[in-house]
This record gives C-alpha cells, sequence and structure tokens, in this order.
C-alpha cells in the first residue's frame, strides 16, 4: 500500500492499496496551528486495515484548545500564551484557571477562583486514618496513588460525570488537596505530625507551610523559595497528550470518577520514563559522584547493550532545548545563590550537560535536557527528599489532567479509548487434556 500526498491541497489523502488495485481518501484535518493530520476513523470499515502506531508517535488522539507544543521549535504555548511569559508574570492558580477555562481570569474572576480553591484545601478528618494504614518507608507516590484514589470514597458529591457543577466542584477539590495530601505523605513518612491548611497563605506558600512548619515552632516562608516553588508548578502544569494525560482520558473515557482518573494518571507519572525522571536524574548524579567520572556514564548512556540512560536528556516531542528547562536553569542559580546552597550537583549537572550537549551521540539525536534536569538540584536546595520529586510533579499536573478530562468529558466526538492491535499469537488450535501435553 502506498500513500500519496499529492492530493493534501484538497484536503485528503489518498490511499493506494496495491494488492488489490483500490484507492481510498482518507479526509486531512487542519488545527489552528501544528501539523494536519489524517483521519482515519473511518479506515478499518473502508479498507479491512488499522493503523500500527505503538507509542502513539504519529497518532493523535483527540481535539485539544489547551496546550500547543512545537517540539522542533522548542515551544510551549498554554491556551495561546507562551511558557516563559507565564512562569515570568503569572502565578500557579492563575495559570490553573487559564488552562481550566481556557482565558486568563479579570481581577473579580481571580479572587473567587483563589477564594473557591482556598475553600476546598483541607481534606476529610477520616483520611487521617486512612494515611495511618501505610508502611512509614512507603514511597510517596504509592501513598498518592492510594490517597487520591480514595478521595471517591470521600467525596460522594462530586462523582458523577455528567453533571457539570460536579465536575467542576471535583477539579476545584482535586488541585485544592493535592498540596494537602502530599504534604500529608511527607509528614507521614518522617514521623511528624501532619499540619493543617491555613487559607490566608498563597497555595505555594501553603504547601510549604504544611510540609516544612512543625508545631513545636514558629516557620518562616522564605518569598524566594515560595516563588520558585509556584513557578515549578507552573511549568509542570499541563504538557499536552504525554502518557499520564493519555492515562486520565483513557481512565475517563469509560466514565470512571474524576478521582479514580486522577489517581491512574499519577500511577502513570510514577515511572521513570516520565515524572519520575526528576528523581532518577538526582540518583544518577550521585551515582556519578565526580566530575572525572563523566565520561565513563557518557560512554555507558551510548551503549546499546547498557541500560544505562542519561536521565532528564531527551524528549519525545522536544527535538531541541525544552523550554521549560531553560526557565528552571535560570530560576536554579538564583534559587541556590538566595538560600546561600554550594551545591556541588550542580556544577555537576552544568558539567554533563555542557558536555553530553557537545557529544555527537546527542547531537545526532537531538537530545537536550528536559525539565526534570534542573527541577531536582531545586527541589533539593529547598530540602525536600528525591522521593518527593516525583509527588511535587504529580501535584503540579494535577490541574492538566483535570482540564483535560473536563475538555475530554464534553467534547461531542468522545468515545471510549480502545485502541486495536496487530496480533502475533497463535492460530486456533485443540484443547488437549492434561494428560496428553
Ligand atoms: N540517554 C541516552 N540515549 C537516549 C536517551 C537518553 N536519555 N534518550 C533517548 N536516547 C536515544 C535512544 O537510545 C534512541 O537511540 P537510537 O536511535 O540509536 O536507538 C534515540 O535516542 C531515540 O530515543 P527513543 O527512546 O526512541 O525516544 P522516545 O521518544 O521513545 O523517548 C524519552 C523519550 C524521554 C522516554 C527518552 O529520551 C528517555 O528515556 N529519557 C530519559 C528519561 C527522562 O529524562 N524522561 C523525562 C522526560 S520529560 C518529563 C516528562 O515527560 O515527564
Amino acid at each position: 500500500m502506498t500513500q500519496d500526498n499529492s492530493s493534501t491541497g484538497n484536503e485528503h489523502v489518498t490511499l493506494v492499496d496495491h494488492a488489490t488495485g483500490n484507492s481510498y481518501d482518507l479526509p486531512v484535518i487542519g488545527g489552528t496551528m501544528g501539523p494536519k493530520v489524517i483521519d482515519v476513523r473511518k479506515l478499518y470499515g473502508q479498507t479491512g486495515y488499522f493503523t500500527y502506531d505503538p507509542g502513539y508517535t504519529s497518532t493523535g488522539s483527540c481535539d485539544s484548545a489547551i496546550t500547543f507544543i512545537d517540539g522542533d521549535k522548542g515551544v510551549l504555548l498554554h491556551r495561546g500564551y507562551s511558557i516563559e511569559e507565564l512562569a515570568e508574570n503569572s502565578d500557579f492558580l492563575e495559570v490553573a484557571y487559564l488552562l481550566l477555562h481556557g482565558d486568563l481570569p479579570n481581577k473579580a474572576d481571580k479572587e473567587k477562583f483563589n477564594t473557591t480553591i482556598t475553600y476546598h484545601t483541607m481534606v476529610h478528618e477520616q483520611m487521617m486514618n486512612f494515611f495511618r494504614g501505610f508502611r512509614r518507608d512507603a514511597h510517596p507516590m504509592a501513598i498518592m496513588v492510594g490517597v487520591v484514589g480514595a478521595l471517591s470514597a470521600f467525596y460522594h458529591d462530586s462523582t458523577d460525570i455528567n453533571d457539570p457543577h460536579q465536575r467542576m466542584v471535583a477539579s476545584h477539590r482535586l488541585i485544592a488537596k493535592m498540596p494537602t495530601l502530599a504534604a500529608m505523605a511527607y509528614k507521614y513518612s518522617v514521623g511528624q505530625p501532619f499540619v493543617y491548611p491555613q487559607n490566608k497563605l498563597s497555595y505555594a506558600e501553603n504547601f510549604l507551610h504544611m510540609t516544612f512548619s512543625v508545631p513545636a515552632e514558629d516557620y518562616q516562608i522564605s518569598p524566594a523559595v515560595a516563588r520558585a516553588m509556584d513557578r515549578i508548578f507552573i511549568l509542570h502544569a499541563d504538557h499536552e497528550q504525554n502518557a499520564s494525560t493519555s492515562t486520565v482520558r483513557i481512565a475517563g473515557s469509560s466514565g470512571a470518577n474524576p478521582f479514580a482518573c486522577i489517581a491512574a494518571g499519577i500511577s502513570s507519572l510514577w515511572g521513570p520514563a516520565h515524572g519520575g525522571a526528576n528523581e532518577a536524574v538526582l540518583n544518577m548524579l550521585n551515582q556519578i559522584g565526580d566530575k572525572k567520572n563523566i565520561p565513563e556514564f557518557i560512554a555507558r548512556a551510548k551503549d546499546k547493550n547498557d541500560p544505562f540512560r542519561l536521565m532528564g536528556f531527551g524528549h519525545r516531542v522536544y527535538k531541541n532545548f525544552d523550554p521549560r528547562a531553560g526557565v528552571l536553569k535560570k530560576s536554579c542559580h538564583e534559587v541556590l545563590a538566595e538560600l546561600g546552597v554550594d551545591d556541588p550537583l550542580l556544577e555537576l549537572a552544568m558539567e554533563l550537560e555542557q558536555i553530553a550537549l557537545q557529544d555527537d551521540y546527542f547531537v545526532e539525536r537531538k537530545l537536550f535536557p528536559n525539565v526534570d534536569f534542573y527541577s531536582g538540584i531545586i527541589l533539593k536546595a529547598i530540602g525536600f527528599p528525591t522521593s518527593m520529586f516525583t509527588v511535587l510533579f504529580a501535584l503540579a499536573r494535577t490541574v492538566g489532567w483535570v482540564a483535560q478530562w473536563n475538555e475530554m468529558i464534553t467534547d461531542p466526538n468522545q468515545k471510549i479509548g480502545r485502541p486495536r492491535q496487530l496480533y502475533k499469537g497463535e492460530t486456533p488450535r485443540s484443547f488437549m487434556s492434561v494428560n496428553e501435553r
């Protein structure tokens, strides 16, 4: 079968099946930006063929108006606004409003949204007992998968996905309670008492307060640290149809409740190829240990017989510098200077970056530092243990997940997600009793 693109101008492509001599016109659809797509929805019905695309490298799974990425140019836009501009001028809750509602809020809307989120920051007191069922050495991501899924057992009045009001209440609850749950996961692991939210604080300040304050003494929140935290949240808020977002959409496509869907997203995010990479970067830098060992690790990353990869490098979509990494690199230096932290790991990271960026292997494959390369160093400087890094990613990405989930539910083209396969197993055979096998 060959594909004739010559007719793209009149908005279709023609597929020619050389086996049968049949040809089929497939519609081409364009969005507001980015590559056009070939509409293959009727392909199987018309031709008897499925498409084959493991990892969905060439497949658009939905319409979306939330986030746009141009991976070749290193561009990331939320609702049309560049990530650099948002990170510089906005705050996380404003970006959350933007992702959820499509436009930046005016002053009154912003105040109302902040109040609404603040109103939902506490979690049901019974959840304390739920937490206490976990081992103290549980990974906080394991706790998050459990407690976020369990929200559906506590908030029955916001699980009807067909009610727009309940959908919005669930979205607000998720955005508001994630910092509380994340801080509780941390407190539980270090054996300190849970700290209740304080609604006079900003979103990032409140999270820092719940994470680092103890009842025995006053806790001063550094404005520089709060700003850096908020910026990290903005940079992780959404990223189009990545693995965890697609997981949320697939889970939600069956009609599952929003808390269960977000728990599914957290599970997907946990892996080291996705959100778990920030933790893996720090582990890798510690493993490298010294600048003199960098060449050995670069060689291992290039060796196809060695599973080691340079964590924090490479991206499915960006074949240029990840714009989020650019912002974080700058922020990293600022935060470390502000906190007076002199971290040899930052120096090691910069040296590693330089060497990799000049190495043919990485240049040819367009492997640049991604968002996770620098976030770990900032989070370490703020005082988070590495096991919390992916939790912070999940906290911020919850905004993107709920925005994408809401968009999916209201999409008239939405169907249950159900990919097909290329079957390579046994052909039909007869059952033999156990004595004959
Ligand atoms: N170190 C060494 N080689 C690499 C790396 C790396 N980090 N990333 C990709 N490659 C090589 C890969 O071996 C392949 O080489 P070849 O063509 O010779 O077989 C080529 O580059 C293309 O890689 P791929 O695996 O086909 O690319 P992908 O789009 O499937 O994977 C990725 C993208 C992010 C999973 C991968 O680059 C990776 O594993 N990076 C390290 C983990 C990481 O930092 N993940 C965070 C991603 S950004 C945040 C997020 O999405 O959560």
